[in-house]
């Protein structure tokens, strides 16, 4: 461990890169979002820059990821455009033993969720910190939801037994807002039990757009993890 300065850091470039390395020429690349995620899609710039990769298309999740993939070079298409996602790479907040996650913690699981979802391989990139038994372990829940309904979908979330709470913004007055104008709601479970049932369920309150459950979404989970003081990634 001592080599490493950032031991965290190290493991999200390491398992960026492996994920970036699967993509192969010619297809079309969905785009996750977060910090993890960015280091994949530098890598998918170097590759391309070297001429080891060519002709891909990235179809962003999130403004973040649509101005990381302008900064490196890659091309980007719309979901108009294509009728297929070959690959598709993202980070995620918890992975439980399924593969069934909770992300969101970037406020931009709504369109993660329809680009990670068509994609024919959806590869997960994490630090081994991300790894949980039961999902909400770690990590609460966002729920985005249309500003009007903010009030009764809190209530509802309560009468469900979870304890909501606004996302507020970083350097900004007021709360977080997603990149369709809407707001998230970070919710603590006791226990998730059942992910699948919950996530239905929250989806079925009028005015929830969409929640951070992604079950049975996710093909391939890469881990990143230091062993002996060295990065390595393995495969879930
Ligand atoms: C954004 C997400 C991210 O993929 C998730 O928060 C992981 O981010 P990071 O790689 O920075 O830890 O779901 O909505």
């Amino acid at each position: 461990m001592s080599t490493l300065t950032d031991p965290v850091k190290v493991m999200k470039q390491e398992v960026g890169k492996a994920a970036a390395a699967r993509v192969q020429s010619g297809t079309i690349v969905g785009l996750g979002t977060g910090s993890t995620t960015a280091y994949a899609i530098e890598h998918l710039g170097v590759r391309l820059k070297s001429g080891d990769l060519k002709d891909i298309q990235g179809i962003p999740t999130s403004f973040q990821a649509e101005v990381l993939a302008k900064q490196y070079g890659i091309p980007l298409t719309t979901l108009d455009a294509v009728d297929r996602i070959d690959i598709a790479i993202d980070g995620a907040d918890e992975v439980d033993p399924q593969k069934n996650l909770i992300k969101g913690g970037g406020a931009a699981h709504t369109r993660e969720k329809v680009v990670d979802s068509l994609a024919d391989q959806f590869i997960v990139v994490v630090d081994a910190g991300k790894l949980v038994d039961l999902l909400g372990s770690t990590f609460l829940l966002p729920v985005e939801v249309i500003p009007m309904a903010m009030t009764p979908v809190m209530r509802a979330i309560e009468k469900l037994g979870g304890k909501p709470e606004l996302r507020m913004g970083v350097k900004k007055a007021g709360p977080a807002i997603t990149d369709q104008g809407n707001m998230v709601i970070d919710v603590k479970f006791d226990s998730i039990d059942n992910p699948a049932e919950l996530e239905k369920t929250l989806n079925n309150l009028p005015g929830v757009l969409e929640n951070g459950l992604f079950v049975g979404v996710a093909d391939l989970v890469l881990v990143g993890e230091v062993k002996d003081g060295n990065p390595v990634v393995r495969e879930m």
